[in-house]
């Protein structure tokens, strides 16, 4: 009996044993499971993220993936855009020969050309070739041109000073006065003319386009710009007279017309009757201010001088509505009509008593054909 009881003692201490071995290794079990279901989850977590940014990724691709299409298809339409005009541009430049050849080998032209070229280049030598944006010049003499250091103001085109030149001296003209001079360009064709028919020239500026460097200004600046520079001629500060102003004597000087040219300071329309005193004007060049009533008033102040049977009165730049106005009132005043020139800067002529044939012979031999 005592052997059996032993036994039994024995056997539930060893079942005893058993099952606190079994709860610890369960526990352990449970712990070791508990601790991989969470790394489990964080690599599931991490793989979740990583996947979400791949799928971002690919979409952004794809999304830009067709933005390139996009953009090609763009460049495709550009492209065929780009090559369309060329192919105008192309035909406008043939058309553009066809039409400047005539002109080109025009008698009259060629021998202004070959006259006045060679005088004048050491004074275009010293000055910037000028177009405005977007311009391309047609030849050589297509060109305006402007103090290499200023921004302002242009002249005229070679081509124009040449008719200009030839106006005066084929109609023999004697007397002339110019509003404006800027740097003595057109004065340096139109006095040239003058020294072939032994009349004079008056070139007047107020000088505020170089001193503003634009060509929009108001009035009362230029008369206080006028009287601060005749201050300066009276103080004999020669110095700081305009670099055009300066220009112009030394061009003058360069090409022998110091006489047939007098280059004065005054601010137009005022300043004109002081100027033209008691002369009688056949020829006048109306090429200052281009904004507002400033042409209608050039043109006013000169046609109390002008010869009452016969003159030229010359527009620049008569693209501008101010100059285009001054055209037609100068042409009602004086009865006349006003005869267009086609040169790039659209020259017109408001005549009386002078030959057409000059007038003709000048349309006929610009590079830029009306048609
Ligand atoms: C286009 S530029 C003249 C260019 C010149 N005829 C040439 O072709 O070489 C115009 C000039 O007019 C001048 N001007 C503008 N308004 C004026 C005014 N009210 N009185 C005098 N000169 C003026 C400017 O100072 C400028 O120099």
């Amino acid at each position: 009996m005592l052997y059996l009881s032993i036994i039994a003692t024995a056997a539930s201490a060893v079942a005893l044993g058993l099952a606190v071995t079994n709860r610890r290794r369960s526990k352990r079990l449970k712990t070791q499971l508990a601790e991989h279901q969470a790394s489990a989850e964080q690599q599931i977590m991490r793989l979740r993220s990583e996947l979400d940014r791949s799928i971002a990724q690919l979409s952004e691709r794809s999304a830009s993936a067709s933005n390139l299409d996009l953009h090609r298809k763009k460049i495709d339409s550009i492209e065929e855009r780009q090559a369309h005009c060329q192919k105008e541009v192309d035909h406008l430049r043939g058309e553009a020969q066809n039409l400047a050849m005539l002109p080109t080998w025009h008698p009259t032209r060629v021998a202004l050309a070959e006259e006045l070229r060679p005088r004048l280049v050491p004074i275009t030598d010293k000055l910037g070739p000028v177009l405005f944006p977007n311009q391309l010049a047609f030849d050589e003499l297509d060109w305006m041109y402007k103090l290499p250091d200023r921004k302002f103001p242009y002249s005229l085109t070679f081509e124009e000073g040449m008719m200009m030149h030839y106006l005066v001296a084929a109609n023999e003209l004697k007397s002339g006065y110019e509003i404006a001079t800027a740097f003595g360009f057109s004065s340096f064709f139109i006095a040239t003319a003058f020294e072939k028919t032994g009349g004079h020239l008056i070139s007047a500026d107020a000088y505020i386009e170089e001193e503003m460097e634009d060509f929009i200004y108001d009035h009362a600046s230029a008369q206080a710009h006028v009287e601060k520079l005749r201050q300066l001629q009276r103080d004999k500060q020669y110095e700081q007279l305009p670099r055009g102003l300066q220009f112009a004597m030394e061009g003058a000087a360069a090409l022998k017309i110091e006489s047939v040219v007098d280059y004065e300071i005054a601010c137009s329309p005022e300043g004109v009757p002081d100027l033209l005193n008691d002369r009688q004007l056949d020829f006048a060049f109306i090429d200052g201010g281009h904004f507002g009533e400033q042409p209608v008033l050039d043109v006013q102040s000169v046609l109390p001088f002008l010869h009452p049977e016969r003159f030229i009165m010359m527009f620049h730049d008569t693209q501008c509505e101010a100059v285009a106005k001054a055209v037609h009132f100068a042409a009602q005043a004086t009865g006349t009509q006003p005869f267009s020139i086609h040169t790039r800067n659209r020259i017109v002529a408001v005549t009386k008593g002078i030959d057409p044939k000059t007038l003709h012979t000048c349309r006929e031999m610009t590079v830029r054909q009306a048609v």
